[in-house]
C-alpha cells in the first residue's frame, strides 16, 4: 500500500496520487482504497492512463462489479459496460442536432430501479481548458443538517422513483423497448442506509420522483420542494474542476452529482464512464 491521499478543494472528497489503476491491487490496498472512497464520498484518482477502454473497464472491475450501461445510444461500440460521454453527442432520437450536456441538473443515477449503481466512474480524455466541473452534494451532510421536526417527518418515508417525473427540470430520451423492460418505476426510502458507513443520507432524485408515501399528489410535490431547497445548498457541494488523467469515482448511494456547461463548446470533452452494481436501498 503504497499512495498519498489529499482532500478536494471542497467540504468533502478526495484525491489519491501515487497509484496506478492498470496495477492490479492486493487486498490490502484495495481495502485501504475503499474506505477513502466511502468516507470521502467523491474519490479522485490523479494521472491515469486508462485510454483503451479495456484498460478503464479492468480498472473498474477492481473498485466493484461493473454494471451494463442502461441508455443503449451511447454506449461504447465494444464495452456494453462503457459509455462514451461527450459534447460532440447530439440527441438522435429526437433529431436535435446542438450539443447536449446530458445530466445537467442534480440526480443520482438510475434511481427508478429497484437495485440503482453504487458508484458511478469518469475517466477524462479530453476536456476544455475551463469549465465543464462535475458537481456533487453530499447527501449524509444534508441529511445532518435536517431539523430535528423534518428528521421527524422522513421516517419510514419512501418515494416512487419513474423513469421520469412530471415535474422532472429536464428532458430525457425517449426510451427503447430494451431500456423500458429495465425498471417501471420503484419506492425508495427518501432516508437510507449506507450498507458500509452506516450512516443515513437522504436519498432522492428530482429528475424521478412523482408521489411520496402517504401524502396526495400535490402535497408530495410541495414536501420534496422544501427538501431539494434545503439540499441544493453551496455549503454541501464540492465542483470538481477536471485534469487530464483524472478518473473519478462517487457513491450514488450518498450523493447528488450534475453537469455543467458553463465552457467553450468548440473545444472538446470526452470521457468513458462506468457503473458499479449496487444494493437495493434499505430504509434508515
Ligand atoms: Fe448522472
Amino acid at each position: 500500500m503504497n499512495f498519498q491521499v489529499e482532500k478536494l478543494d471542497g467540504p468533502f472528497g478526495a484525491a489519491i496520487t501515487g497509484l496506478d489503476l492498470r496495477e492490479p491491487m492486493d487486498e490490502q490496498t484495495h481495502a485501504a482504497v475503499n474506505k477513502v472512497f466511502v468516507d470521502n464520498v467523491v474519490l479522485c484518482f490523479r494521472d491515469q492512463h486508462l485510454e483503451e477502454p479495456k484498460d478503464f473497464f479492468e480498472a473498474g472491475k477492481q473498485l466493484g462489479e461493473p454494471m451494463k450501461q442502461v441508455v443503449a445510444t451511447y454506449r461504447h461500440p465494444e464495452f456494453d459496460d462503457i459509455e462514451v460521454l461527450t459534447n460532440r453527442q447530439t440527441d438522435e432520437r429526437t433529431n436535435n442536432t446542438k450539443p447536449m450536456t446530458r445530466g445537467g441538473t442534480w440526480h443520482t443515477d438510475h434511481s427508478n430501479m429497484e437495485q440503482p449503481p453504487k458508484a458511478t466512474m469518469l475517466y477524462a480524455i479530453a476536456i476544455p481548458d475551463t469549465g465543464g466541473d462535475t458537481q456533487f452534494i453530499n447527501m449524509y451532510m444534508a441529511y445532518d443538517a435536517l431539523s430535528d421536526d423534518m428528521k421527524k417527518q422522513l421516517e419510514g418515508k419512501r418515494a416512487f422513483h419513474s423513469y421520469l417525473s412530471s415535474r422532472a427540470p429536464r428532458k430525457l430520451l425517449e426510451r427503447t423497448e430494451e431500456e423500458k423492460a429495465v425498471s417501471d418505476g420503484t419506492w425508495q426510502p427518501l432516508v437510507r442506509l449506507h450498507p458500509e458507513t452506516n450512516r443515513k443520507s437522504l436519498y432522492f432524485n428530482q429528475m424521478r420522483i412523482e408521489h411520496v408515501d402517504g401524502m396526495e399528489h400535490e402535497e408530495g410535490f410541495a414536501f420534496m420542494d422544501k427538501l431539494y431547497a434545503h439540499t441544493y445548498n453551496p455549503e454541501f457541494q464540492y465542483s470538481h474542476q477536471w485534469r487530464l488523467g483524472d478518473v473519478l469515482i462517487w457513491d450514488d448511494r450518498a450523493s447528488l452529482h450534475q453537469a455543467t456547461s458553463n465552457y467553450d463548446q468548440s473545444q472538446l470533452r470526452y470521457m468513458h464512464r462506468m457503473m458499479l452494481i449496487g444494493e437495493k436501498p434499505v430504509l434508515a
